[in-house]
C-alpha cells in the first residue's frame, strides 16, 4: 500500500522522516506486505531534498493515483485542505490529518463521508501534539461518561508564559523564540489569541460529548492582554497563571465550553505543565480524573502521532472506527456568560483605599492579594462564586475601573 503526503512543511516533512526512519517497523505493524511514501503534494520547490523525486504541485497525481491508500494531510488551514481531503475520502482514500481547523470545523462532516465510504478518517495528531488523547477517550475511556474536560492545548503560549514567568523574557522574544523552533502556527495569532486552543477544545468536546461543537460556539480569549503582574498576583494567590481550554457537561444534556487564561491552584496537575509541553485532564465518572502529558507540538512529536494513525489505517482496510461523533445541535453551547467561577480582578485607581470600599460593596466578601513591589496604583482581589452577566452588572455599577478579569478555577 502507498502512502501520499500534503504539505511538506514542519509536520509533513517530519512524517516522511519517521516514515524513512522507521520504515521496517512501522511496515511490520501495519500488517501490509509494504508500506511506502510514493507521493509529496506541495507548491513550493525543495531542491537537494531527500524526497525530490517524489514532488508534485498537482494534487490530481495523488488523486487518481490508484496504488496511494493512505493520503496524509498536513497542510493546515481550511481550504483547499478541506477540498482535497473530501475529494480523498470520494476517491476511497483513508486520510489522516493534523489539522484541527479541518477537524473542528468539518469533522462530522468528513467522519460521515468516510463512514458512507467504509474508509478511516483519523485525526490523533489535531490535540496535543504528541500525545495520545483522541484515542485514550473514544477507546480507553469509553466506559466513563465524561463529565469535564480541561487542558493547557497550545504549546507555543504555554512556552511564551513560561518564558516571560521564569526568565523574564519579552512576550515578542518569546514569541520569536517559538517560531523558530517551529512551535507557532503560521499565523501566530492563531496561538496567541487562543484560537487554536479553541480548535483544540472544539474537537474534544465533540468527541467526549457526542455532538459537532463549532469553534464560533466558544467564547475564547488569548494571552495577549496578560501582564506580569497578573502573573504575580497569580503566585501571591498560591497559583499560575494558564491558557486553558475547557468543556464542561450538564445534566440536562447541555455543555460549556471556553478558552480564557486562568488562575490554577499550584498543587493542580497542570500547575507545573511548562514550556511547550501540554496536559489534558479528563474528568470521568468512573475513572475520576485523569491527565494526559507530553509534547503538545513540534515536528517530530506530531509526526509521531500521524504515523501512529497511518499504521492503524493500514491495519484496519475493512473496519472503520467509529468516535460516536454526531452533528450539533441548536442551543447545546451554554453561554460563557452564565458559567459560574470565581474572578480574580486588577483594579486601577489613583486612590486604592475607595476602590477597596467600592470592591467590596459591590462585589460582596472579596479577597484581597497582594505582593512585594505591587504599584500603589492597583488592588487585585478575588470574588465569590459569579457568573461573568453577574460581574459585569456589578463592575458597570461599582465605576472601577478594571485592569483584568481572570477567571479562577477548582483544578
Ligand atoms: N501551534 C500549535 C501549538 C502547534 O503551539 O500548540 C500544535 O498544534
Amino acid at each position: 500500500m502507498n502512502i501520499a503526503i500534503m504539505g511538506y512543511g514542519v509536520v509533513g516533512s517530519g512524517v516522511a522522516e519517521v516514515l524513512k526512519k522507521n520504515h521496517d517497523h512501522i511496515v511490520q505493524k501495519s500488517m501490509q506486505p509494504s508500506l511506502e511514501l510514493t507521493r509529496i503534494l506541495d507548491l513550493r520547490d525543495f531542491p537537494g531534498d531527500e524526497n525530490e523525486k517524489l514532488f508534485t504541485k498537482d494534487f490530481n497525481d495523488i488523486l487518481n493515483d490508484e496504488t496511494i491508500g493512505i493520503v496524509v494531510e498536513t497542510m493546515g488551514g481550511l481550504h483547499p485542505a478541506y477540498d482535497f481531503v473530501l475529494a480523498c475520502l470520494q476517491a476511497g482514500k483513508s486520510v489522516v490529518t493534523s489539522n484541527k481547523e479541518l477537524v473542528a470545523e468539518k469533522g462530522y462532516e468528513l467522519l460521515k463521508v468516510a463512514e458512507e465510504n467504509n474508509l478511516n478518517f483519523l485525526f490523533e495528531a489535531s490535540v496535543g501534539g504528541g500525545i495520545p488523547i483522541i484515542r485514550p477517550i473514544s477507546q480507553c475511556l469509553a466506559a466513563n461518561e465524561i463529565d469535564e474536560i480541561a487542558g493547557i492545548l497550545n504549546g507555543t503560549t504555554n512556552f511564551i508564559l513560561t518564558k516571560m514567568i521564569h526568565e523574564g523574557m519579552s512576550f515578542d522574544d518569546a514569541l520569536k523564540l517559538a517560531q523558530q523552533l517551529g512551535y507557532a502556527e503560521r499565523n501566530p495569532a492563531a496561538d496567541v489569541e487562543g484560537m487554536d486552543t479553541c480548535r483544540k477544545i472544539c474537537i474534544l468536546a465533540s468527541l467526549c460529548f457526542g455532538n459537532h461543537v463549532y469553534p464560533n460556539e466558544v467564547y475564547t480569549e488569548g494571552i495577549t492582554k496578560l501582564t506580569l503582574a497578573d502573573v504575580k498576583y497569580a503566585q501571591a494567590w498560591g497559583g499560575v497563571i494558564k491558557l486553558i481550554g475547557r468543556a464542561t457537561r450538564y445534566g440536562d444534556g447541555k455543555i460549556s465550553a471556553m478558552v480564557t487564561p486562568a488562575f490554577i491552584q499550584a498543587h493542580s496537575q497542570l500547575a507545573g505543565v511548562d514550556d511547550v509541553f501540554n496536559a489534558i485532564l479528563v474528568r470521568g465518572d468512573a475513572i475520576g480524573d485523569v491527565v494526559f502529558y507530553g509534547r503538545g507540538a513540534g515536528k517530530l512529536p506530531t509526526a509521531s502521532a500521524v504515523v501512529a494513525d497511518v499504521i492503524d489505517c493500514a491495519k484496519h482496510t475493512q473496519r472503520r472506527k467509529n468516535f460516536g461523533w454526531e452533528n450539533c445541535i441548536p442551543n447545546y453551547v451554554v453561554s460563557y456568560r452564565d458559567i459560574k467561577c470565581p474572578f480574580f480582578v486588577r483594579v486601577v485607581s489613583c486612590d486604592p483605599a475607595k476602590a477597596w470600599a467600592a470592591a467590596e460593596k459591590h462585589f460582596g466578601e472579596i479577597k484581597r492579594l497582594t505582593y512585594d513591589g505591587a504599584p500603589q496604583d492597583e488592588i487585585g482581589f478575588i470574588t465569590p462564586m459569579m457568573t461573568q452577566r453577574e460581574f459585569d452588572e456589578k463592575a458597570a455599577v461599582s465605576g472601577l475601573t478594571i485592569g483584568s478579569m481572570i477567571r479562577v478555577t477548582d483544578y
